[in-house]
């Protein structure tokens, strides 16, 4: 029976951190479906187009499917049939919230369990907040993104 995990996020934009994570749970899943979230409560950089067009590009791996997704994550990954929610976690600041949503998700969905992936060593500092921030005031944010991303970023911020 095929594996299929629900990789869900902002991705405001898609960082070389979220990109690892992707690569790191298909070695335990058969799919991957980055899940877009549209209406996140933040006001985002990039449309929801452009994340999922930013997110296409940066990762051609056949086995993950890019989709966007409005409401509740857990009745996305129902629908999809998904058995596994992916997130991040990158320091003791993301616990907590962590948690509190794979504890809400276990009891809206108990079929559907999350699992926490820690990125490689040299990621765990990035966030896709900060990538916007350094892009913003011109900063080099080459080796945090995909060339594609970065362009995205610059055609944004006009720098
Ligand atoms: O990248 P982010 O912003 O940390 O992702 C958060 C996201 C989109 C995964 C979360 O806000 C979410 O799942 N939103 C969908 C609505 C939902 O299901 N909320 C209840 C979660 S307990």
């Amino acid at each position: 029976m095929s594996r299929l995990a629900i990789y869900p996020g902002s991705f405001d934009p898609i960082t070389r951190g979220h990109e690892d994570l992707i690569r790191r749970s298909l070695a335990f899943v058969d799919r991957v479906i980055v899940a877009v979230a549209v209406n996140v409560t933040k006001q985002p950089l990039f449309t929801s187009e452009e994340r999922l067009a930013l997110i296409r590009e940066a990762v051609s791996d056949t086995r993950v499917d890019v989709r966007s997704f409005d409401g509740l994550l857990v009745d996305f990954a129902r629908a999809a049939g998904a058995t596994v929610i992916i997130r991040g976690l990158r320091a003791v600041s993301d616990f907590e919230y962590e948690f509190q949503m794979a504890l809400m998700n276990r009891t809206l969905a108990p079929g559907i369990e999350t699992v926490f992936l820690v990125p490689a060593f040299d990621l765990t500092y990035l966030s896709s907040s900060l990538v916007r921030e350094v892009a913003r005031f011109g900063g080099d944010v080459s080796s945090l993104v995909h060339p594609v991303v970065q362009q995205g970023l610059k055609r944004k911020y006009g720098r």
